[in-house]
């Protein structure tokens, strides 16, 4: 059994897309949205659908070991990164290694990086004229955007897209990959029978 908790800063359109695919999956469970902005309408998405939701004060965060009990408690093997803004401290990152993963609007390792976030990515990939953008999804380790890449697609971008357009091209190559390269890590978890 995969119990996933997903990690996000903002609107949560891909939380609510991985919620909705695991809605009927027996072995795969959505158990907790944290965020650490109380305001983020992604914990309204978490009570729409009955999912736990925590807020988390950047003090706890990187002070305390007190979120890695609740999760522990709330038996969560796997973490998904969904927008989330803040590095992930040691301690998650060490509890959680190789079972936590994170998306990034572009083709790591270029547009990667502290400040690379929302259309900031996609008004660089504009601004150096690339012919193609796309999405990164990787694990997560102590540094922003540098874990090991698990999967990446890439979408064409011509020259009169503007950051709006390239934004939209690679949000709907983010709701179609995510849930399903989840599922498939999820999936090695049951067998790799890695949950202490
Ligand atoms: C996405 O662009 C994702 O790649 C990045 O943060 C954004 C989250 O968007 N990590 P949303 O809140 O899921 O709509």
């Amino acid at each position: 059994m995969a119990n996933i908790a997903i990690f996000a800063s903002g609107t949560g359109t891909n939380a609510r897309k991985i919620i909705e695919y695991f809605k009927e999956n027996a072995n795969i469970h959505v158990a907790l949205v944290v965020s650490n902005k109380a305001t983020a309408p992604v914990l309204d998405m978490a009570d729409a659908f009955g999912i736990e939701k925590m807020v988390i004060s950047r003090q706890r965060f990187y002070e305390t070991e007190e979120l890695l009990q609740a999760l522990k408690q709330r038996d969560i093997n796997f973490i998904v990164l969904a927008g989330f803004l803040w590095l992930i401290p040691e301690y998650l990152v060490r509890a959680y290694d190789k079972r936590m993963v994170n998306i990034h609007p572009a083709l790591l390792p270029k547009y990667g990086g502290k400040g690379m976030y929302g259309m900031h990515v996609h008004r660089a990939v504009k601004a150096a004229g690339e012919a193609v953008s796309g999405i990164t999804i990787h694990y997560v380790d102590e540094r922003y955007d540098e874990g090991s890449a698990i999967f990446q697609a890439s979408c064409p971008i011509s020259p009169d897209d503007e950051p709006e357009d390239i934004a939209r091209k690679v949000q709907q190559l983010e709701h179609q990959h995510f849930a399903r390269v989840i599922e498939k890590l999820a999936g090695q978890l049951e067998e790799n029978n890695t949950i202490e």
